[in-house]
């Protein structure tokens, strides 16, 4: 079964309800006939599930907190999302590993939630430059995968979606060459392989982050296991993004 193409815009601390609403407005217009995915601002997302009920466009949120309520000033629960319209959540992004210290275990907590709750989630992983200059990028990718699908059933596994971000080449300009990313993406699969089964692992979308821009994107999905991509800058603006989506094609 050949997987499905995916790409998805990651929008960060980025964009207001009403620039969402433009967005989505201008987006809209140039009839982009494949389904794109939106990871919004909390504060953006029922506005912005409202505007996109009848396109293409699905919206999802960033981040979201394990446990379903309780004391937790500032966080986030799944049925919050859920009702607020989001489909899908990131989850383990570099950004929330790094700034926010998140580690591997609360990560796999917040899996272990969205598969429990049916929800989608993109679990993103990656090496940091010092970890690929000193050989690491394989341990950490496998180390990241293991601890953070800890529990997860092989059932479960249809509702994850891993996103490959080396940190190195986020926001940075730097992007992987189609090879480093092709490796990279071939080594995940075959963790899968050992984690669960062959099956899971080839149908599994794993979808390259990192600089991906509407010049690069062919590139990089013409190889092997390179099923999409998860963009943050170049996703800002409707017209590269709704660029990159048609040059993804
Ligand atoms: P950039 O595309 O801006 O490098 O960001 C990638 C990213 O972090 C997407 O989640």
């Amino acid at each position: 079964m050949a997987r499905k193409r995916i790409i998805a815009g990651n929008w960060k601390m980025h964009s207001t309800i009403s620039q969402s609403l433009d967005y989505i407005q201008t987006f809209s217009s140039f009839d982009v006939s494949d389904k794109v995915y939106l990871a919004v601002p909390y504060t953006a997302i029922h506005p912005a599930a409202n505007a996109c009920k009848d396109t293409n466009i699905v919206i999802g949120a960033q981040n979201m907190h394990p446990e379903l309520k309780g004391a937790f000033t500032g966080e986030i629960s799944i049925g919050m999302l859920k009702e607020a319209g989001a489909q899908f959540v990131l989850i383990g992004h570099s950004e929330r590993r790094h700034v926010f210290k998140e580690d591997d275990s609360f990560i796999n907590k917040k899996l272990l939630r969205a598969a429990e709750e049916n929800f989608l989630s993109f679990f993103c992983i990656g090496e940091t430059e010092q970890q690929r200059e000193n050989n690491q990028t394989k341990e950490v990718l496998k180390n990241q995968l293991t601890l953070g699908l800890a529990n997860i059933s092989s059932k479960q596994m249809n509702n994850i979606i891993v996103a490959y971000e080396p940190v190195w080449a986020i926001g940075t300009g730097k992007t992987a060459t189609p090879e480093m990313a092709q490796e990279a993406h071939s080594y995940i699969r075959a963790c899968l392989a050992e984690l669960y089964d062959d099956t899971i692992a080839q149908q599994l979308s794993i979808l390259y982050g990192g600089s991906v821009k509407p010049d690069n994107i062919a590139e990089l999905i013409s190889q092997k296991d390179i099923d999409g991509a998860l963009v943050g800058g170049a996703s800002l603006k409707p017209d590269s993004f709704s660029q990159l989506v048609k040059n993804s094609g």
